[in-house]
């Protein structure tokens, strides 16, 4: 679990880096409010917005896929970039919750943007998977294999709930956000990243059934364990203990500190679990984007489009520091170091 244990060494130094460029994010227009859930399963307004924070999530409808979205937040961000998809040489889509079982989502968003010269593959990170799929793409981008990146976060766990279980009904939301990435001066961009795992953790959020150790049978279908298990305290404790280690960690590999940060975007999984990370990272809340309480827990999702509305209301400038943060199944977790390259 020591990330310093399997932690690589200080990153060399290259002639270029890699930044963001665009950002765009889609979500389903439907919005579920905790009233709504709580006419569904015993629970209440109340005990949702006290213990995680959510107020409301987007639900996408029955004829919508994780690809539908992807595409949408991929187009937004382009249009952010000023760039055309035809220009891309990848796609790469943070998912566990794509289109088929295979082949790649990312495919699927390939095709459908007209991205031609693109190379496109899916990353199952679960909620850390954005932050894995920014570091994967900065590293083709720092060893000159690619110019032009498209990283999609997407999910739609809210399809993969058991909607009986209010454990974890209540958390879950559907979205998608995509960040475009471009060669950048050394000193800006991605600075660093900080990935670990631990597959010990494996059972504490997962779907037990539906691949390859549990195919789909009537039994698995009658009992729901093709829906998502979780036991929610172990991922608190989990989270509430790695993050704030893993932070600290990519912030010393350059010689940085929290107090540094002008902007912490994690992933929206509780705000309580926002609220202590910060606390012991001493980052006060002002720096800590939150927007659990509109959209839920959107998976792969929530860091790109927490980071587009921190652009979008003006809260990051070009020099700022800013930190991306996933953690979740697996378990895993992932920190990027980023100092905002665009206006
Ligand atoms: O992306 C990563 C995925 N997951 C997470 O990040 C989740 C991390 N964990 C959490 O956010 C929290 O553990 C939860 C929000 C899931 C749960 O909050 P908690 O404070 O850990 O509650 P708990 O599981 O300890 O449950 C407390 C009580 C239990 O009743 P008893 O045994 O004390 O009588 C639950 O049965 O609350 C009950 N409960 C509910 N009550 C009303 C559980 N879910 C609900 C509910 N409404 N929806």
């Amino acid at each position: 679990m020591n990330h310093r244990e399997s932690g690589n060494p200080l990153p060399p130094r290259f002639p270029w880096n890699a930044g963001i460029v665009g950002l765009g994010f889609c979500v389903p227009e439907r919005v579920v409010t905790n009233d709504a859930i709580a006419r569904m399963v015993e629970t209440s307004d109340e005990w949702i917005r006290t213990r995680t924070g959510i107020r409301e999530r987007r639900v996408a409808d029955p004829g919508t896929a994780t690809s539908d979205l992807a595409i949408e937040a991929a187009r937004r961000a382009l249009q952010n970039a000023g760039m055309d998809a035809w220009e891309l040489d990848l796609v790469l889509v943070a998912t566990t919750s794509g289109d088929y079982i295979w082949p790649a989502t990312a495919c699927v968003v390939q095709h459908a943007l007209g991205a031609q010269r693109a190379a496109a593959f899916d990353l199952a990170a679960a909620c850390s998977g954005f932050c894995y799929a920014l570091e994967t793409a900065a590293s083709f981008i720092q060893r000159g294999a690619m110019q032009r990146v498209l990283v999609i976060g997407a999910d739609m766990l809210a399809r993969q709930v058991n909607w009986q279980d209010r454990a974890t009904c209540i958390l879950f939301g559907d979205g998608a956000g995509a960040a475009v990435l471009t060669p950048c001066a050394p000193e800006e961009g991605i600075l660093t990243s900080v990935l670990g795992a631990d597959g010990a953790g494996l059972e504490s959020v997962w779907i037990p059934a539906g691949g390859t150790r549990t195919p789909v049978t009537p039994e698995v279908l009658e009992q729901r364990s093709n829906c998502i298990a979780m036991r929610g305290q172990e991922v608190y404790r989990f989270a509430v203990q790695i993050v704030p280690e893993a932070v600290r960690a990519a912030l010393e590999r350059v010689c940085l500190r929290p107090s540094d940060v002008d902007l912490l975007v994690m992933h929206q999984a509780n705000l309580r679990i926002l609220e202590t990370v910060a606390e012991r990272l001493e980052i006060p809340m002002e720096r800590v984007m939150v927007n659990v309480d509109r959209y839920g827990n959107t998976s792969a999702a929530s860091v790109p489009i927490a980071l587009t509305e921190a652009m979008q209301q003006g809260r990051v400038r070009r020099g700022d520091l800013v930190v991306t943060v996933g953690f979740g199944a697996g378990l895993t977790w992932a920190v990027n170091v980023i100092r905002w390259n665009r206006d």
